[in-house]
């Protein structure tokens, strides 16, 4: 899977993005991170991106230029990797925007099939919409909050999308059975020593015996989805015998 970020602060993007699982991923070649900065296709003299929004208004606006030869260079590095059938396919290219879908686990799904993704990271107050109808093809939010820009985000949907990349968690297993799969929360987990602070491990789990202790970790997720996200349990598939004994606990 490649990545390109085109953003004003590629050191911000590659120190963060080059570290931990990730960074062991990008080095395995599992994943590949390119950085454009956008400053590079800055068309004057004093390599300024940014102008006054016509009409007025709070604040500078990144210029339509700069970032449209940011995401050509970045284009044209994906249709030379392309076979010739889908040279003509246009990128996924994602802006991320408070005004954007909020993005979710299902999103991350849906965008780790890609083999390329193309991240637009807008500053200041924004970015002149004629370039975002020309090359922008979804708009993500990561929350309802505003940030200063979107190289954290950008930095947030890498890493989800990436741990989805088969490959990149030392096991596949631990990406499936944890916090959103089935919509159900991860279940309390304990290490070393049985007793701390006076706090035993619950018992079931040192008995040895595999059927109850899937049982337990499988209502401890059901509980604490009740007790913290109960908008989830909604969309989960219980059995019947879920249900009834949910209902009593
Ligand atoms: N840029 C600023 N705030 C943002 C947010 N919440 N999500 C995505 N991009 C943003």
């Amino acid at each position: 899977m490649n990545f390109y970020i085109l953003t004003l602060f590629p050191e911000m993007v590659s120190s963060g993005l080059h570290t931990s699982i990730i960074g062991r991923a990008v080095s395995r070649e599992l994943l590949s991170i390119r950085t454009i900065n956008i400053r590079d296709y800055a068309f004057n003299r004093h390599q300024s991106v940014d102008d006054y929004p016509y009409g007025g208004g709070a604040g500078m606006l990144m210029q339509a230029e700069p970032v449209y030869l940011a995401y050509e260079a970045a284009a044209e590095e994906i249709r030379s990797r392309r076979p010739e059938a889908e040279m003509e396919k246009k990128p996924r290219v994602v802006y991320l925007s408070p005004q954007g879908k909020t993005f979710s686990q299902r999103m991350a799904e849906e965008l780790a099939e890609e083999e390329d993704l193309i991240f637009l990271c807008g500053h200041y107050e924004g970015i002149d919409e004629r370039v975002l109808e020309e090359i922008v093809t979804d708009q993500v939010s990561i929350g309802d909050y505003v940030l200063t820009g979107g190289e954290l985000p950008a930095m947030v949907m890498v890493d989800t999308i990436s741990r989805l990349v088969p490959g990149v968690l030392h096991n596949d297993i631990s990406a499936e059975s944890e916090s959103f799969q089935e919509n159900l929360l991860e279940y309390p987990q304990y290490s070393r020593p049985e007793v701390w602070h006076g706090k035993r491990v619950p018992e079931v789990l040192l008995s040895g015996h595999h059927a109850n202790i899937q049982k337990w970790k499988r209502q401890q997720s059901i509980l604490r989805t009740r007790e913290r996200r109960p908008d989830l349990l909604e969309q989960c598939s219980l059995t019947e015998e879920e249900r009834a004994w949910l209902k009593k606990s």
